[in-house]
């Protein structure tokens, strides 16, 4: 997959592209991330990329020339024209599991990260083919978004994880939250880990997770247990783990 980003911050990603999994896939050849500076996309002297709202308001607001010049620029020089371009912005849809899953499908995305108090409308309406939030609350930039959807889109990619096993338990996989973890030592400062986990009885040890996934779910987030489908050992589990709990 390559993904290309436009920003007004290139250095931000530094930490990100180069560490851990990010890092390894690039090393690997499993991911091309290019980034982009809007800047770079100006004519004038002192490469103005924002300017003051129509109407007046607070704030700056990102003009759209540099934009529009830098997607077609690289659609261009990729001799596509179907590729997701997608602004980070409060105003998109919501972002989950279920997009990062459906943007790894694509061979190529492209990222713009927002600025200031906003990007000119025009952009949205004209240029992007998505929009995408990732929370209601407000970043300072559309860095930090593109990042965590960078983030969740390359570790699903084929190959990047080293053990497959570990996409299928994990938080939100499969519409739960994770199970609890431990390792060792058996007994920090008095505090045991479960013993069914160290009891090597592999059928007690899923169920348990099972239950401590569902548990764990209804108790924090109500909202995902509701959407879940529920298989009617689940709905047993869930309805002991409550009793024990209360
Ligand atoms: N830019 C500012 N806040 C944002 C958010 N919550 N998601 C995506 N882009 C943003």
């Amino acid at each position: 997959m390559r993904i290309d980003i436009l920003t007004l911050f290139p250095q931000m990603f530094d930490g990100l592209l180069n560490c851990s999994i990010i890092g390894r896939a690039r090393e690997r050849g499993l991911v091309d991330i290019r980034l982009h500076d809007i800047r770079g996309y100006t004519h004038d002297k002192h490469h103005v990329v924002d300017d003051y709202p129509y109407g007046g308001g607070a704030g700056m607001v990102l003009k759209p020339e540099p934009i529009f010049e830098a997607v077609e620029s690289i659609k261009s020089e990729l001799g596509l024209s179907a590729v997701p371009i997608i602004l980070l912005t409060p105003q998109g849809r919501l972002f989950t599991q279920g997009t990062a899953r459906e943007l790894a499908g694509y061979q190529h995305l492209i990222l713009i990260c927002g600025h200031y108090e906003g990007v000119d409308e025009r952009v949205a309406d004209h240029l992007v083919s998505d929009e995408i939030s990732i929370g209601d609350y407000l970043l300072s930039g559309g860095e930090v978004a593109a990042m965590a959807v960078m983030d969740c889109v390359v570790r699903l990619l084929p190959g990047v994880l080293g053990s497959e096993v570990s996409l299928v338990e994990e938080s939100h996989i499969g519409g739960l939250l994770e199970y609890p973890q431990y390792t060792r030592p058996p007994v920090y400062r008095g505090l045991a880990a479960p013993s069914v986990l160290l009891s090597g009885d592999h059928g007690e040890i899923a169920r348990w997770r099972r239950k401590q996934s569902l548990l764990r779910t209804a108790k924090r987030r109500p909202d995902l247990i509701e959407k879940a489908v529920l298989a009617p050992e689940d709905k047993i589990l869930l309805s002991e783990a409550f009793e024990i709990k209360s």
